[in-house]
């Protein structure tokens, strides 16, 4: 049996257009796939990450670092869609693996984007929590510190009456500015559970329906493209009625580098890995091909669409940000809305919270939605129990993949913190995409003539530059994020030798075709042998 056994593109085509009550809903337009797209990219990142990435790494450079991540985004995005056209099926990566590299090469792509979409949908319920607990206490509710934080040692943020992980660095920070953590209201937090009712909210709608799912998305979304438009209105209005303000605060654009990872262009590119982040989710819009009315012509539009506007707003929102306030003021978990606090528009803030919490909902929804899609494929190819495909007979979504992963992610977002989660998404997320990258080249060398509704352009140059520039990405991650993935990795290992590689269809099949002996030739009577 080969560890590399390939699934037949053709067979995969038939079955990714096939209908009946064992397949999923072909419910989707272009329109809601951008929504989806969208859903899934604009959330952690931009509401929360890109002030520390300008206060700690980048400076006004952040909008650099936001062009580098978004490049190496494009290069993946566009390998993505060539395979999300050519075979759309709700497998994604995972299947682009299995039709090109290989079953062992398909397993580790599978299990890897539980990284990306089951932890990524589990940190960003961690920051959704941050900004639902603000606006409870804005109402006057407060749910103190234990049981809306994960385990561990906390300390009230000096001024405020939200409460923070106490780490060293903090320890260190806080010194800086002359204050004594140990002096600070300590707690200990037991179980985020805001966190995990959220998580438990979607996964409900998402048992519901594909349709209701996605009409939610799109009020979400619009909710929240309507906040981030109306900062770059109000943000952009301010800073060119403040115009020599805002070029004192971009000045100097790259601020000189003060230490590894610290501004300067090392700056940059730390600031880059942190902030790939906010780009994660594009992906997710080729796991839902199942779904797509149109997915041929769809899908790159869906993915590619919804990652360029993304990729602009950023720049947009990331260089008004730095122009109203000086870089070093963004160290906060809401940079959005303190800079729209400093412009005097103070109405506004209250309600860039309420567009955060939409957007970080739709982008927990859209994760959630393409975690059971992976397993329902991995399931009909056997590496998975059948349990993971079983389809709910009315609604026909993967109710009870729905159901667990919900449940597992429910337990992580109640148990670990965004920061704990975010870089082992990053790094699992990123080696997908190095995986894509290859499988295109390596498909476009080995079956060059192969029918393909969409063509990455320039390739293998598009390929190599996009796994370039993503190795590149995970090499400025930390260290434990490394070990955290090769841990995983081995425990995925272990499961595909237990259970996948003795289920798995394509080697049920090989197997067959080996047993059975070749036919015997016929003779005819009066032959001589
Ligand atoms: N891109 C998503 C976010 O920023 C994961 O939250």
């Amino acid at each position: 049996m080969s560890l590399f056994a390939r699934k037949n593109i053709d067979d995969l085509q038939a079955d990714a257009f096939s209908e009946g009550e064992h397949s999923l809903k072909r419910e989707l337009g272009v329109g809601n796939l951008i929504s989806l797209g969208i859903g899934a990219i604009i959330g952690t990142g931009i509401f929360v990450l890109t002030g520390t990435a300008a206060a700690q790494h980048a400076g006004p450079a952040i909008m650099l670092a936001f062009v580098l991540a978004g490049i190496a985004c494009v290069f993946a995005g566009l390998c993505y869609a060539e395979f999300a056209a050519m075979i759309p099926i709700a497998g994604s990566a995972y299947t682009y693996g299995y039709a090109t590299l290989g079953e062992i090469v398909a397993w580790i792509i599978g299990w890897d984007l539980i990284l990306e979409y089951l932890f990524g949908a589990a940190t960003v319920a961690a920051g959704w929590s941050g900004y639902v607990n603000s606006i409870l206490r804005d109402i006057g509710i407060d749910l103190g510190p234990a049981w809306t934080n994960a385990p561990g040692h906390l300390v009230q943020t000096p001024g405020t009456n939200s409460w923070v992980r106490h780490t060293d660095e903090l320890a260190q920070s806080l010194a800086a500015q002359g204050i004594d953590i140990n002096t600070l209201p300590q707690a200990n937090g037991m179980f985020n559970i805001v966190a995990a009712l959220g998580i438990f909210a979607v996964t409900v709608l998402l048992v519901l329906g594909i349709k209701e799912s996605a009409r939610f998305n799109n009020v979400a979304v619009a909710i929240k493209l309507a906040v981030v438009g109306a900062f770059i209105l109000a943000g952009g209005y301010y800073v060119l009625t403040h115009w020599s303000q805002s070029i004192d605060h971009w000045t100097p654009f790259i601020p000189a580098n003060t230490g590894p990872r610290q501004f300067g262009w090392d700056g940059i590119v730390a600031a880059g890995g942190v902030i790939f982040f906010a780009y994660i989710g594009f992906d997710a819009v080729s796991t839902t091909a199942q779904e797509a009315k149109n997915p041929q012509r769809d899908m790159p539009i869906g993915i590619l669409g919804s990652l360029l506007i993304c990729t602009l707003l950023y720049i947009i929102v990331s260089g008004i940000m730095t122009a109203i306030v000086d870089y070093p003021a963004l160290n906060v978990a809401e940079p959005i809305a303190v800079a729209i606090e400093a412009t005097g528009y103070s109405a506004l803030a209250k309600l860039i919270k309420v567009g955060a919490i939409a957007g970080l909902t739709s982008v927990m929804l859209v994760m959630l939605m393409s975690q059971p899609r992976i397993f329902f494929a991995m399931s009909r190819d056997g590496l998975l129990p059948p349990i993971f495909s079983r389809l709910h007979p009315r609604f026909r979504t993967p109710h009870i993949s729905s159901a667990m992963t919900g449940l597992a992610c429910a337990a992580l977002a109640g148990l670990y913190d965004v920061s704990t989660l975010g870089h082992l998404v990053s790094i699992g997320t990123l080696l997908a995409f190095v995986i894509v990258c290859g499988g295109v080249w390596y498909l476009r060398v080995k079956e060059p003539n192969r029918p393909r509704p969409f063509k990455t352009p320039l390739v293998p140059l598009v390929p190599i530059l996009g796994m370039v520039t993503c190795i590149f990405l995970m090499s400025r991650l930390p260290r434990e994020a490394w070990e955290r993935l090769v841990i995983w990795l081995a425990i995925g290992m272990v499961i595909y030798f237990l259970y996948g590689r003795r289920h798995s269809v394509v080697q049920r099949l090989h197997r067959q075709a080996h047993d059975v002996e070749p036919p015997r030739p016929t003779y005819t009577s009066g032959d001589s042998r």
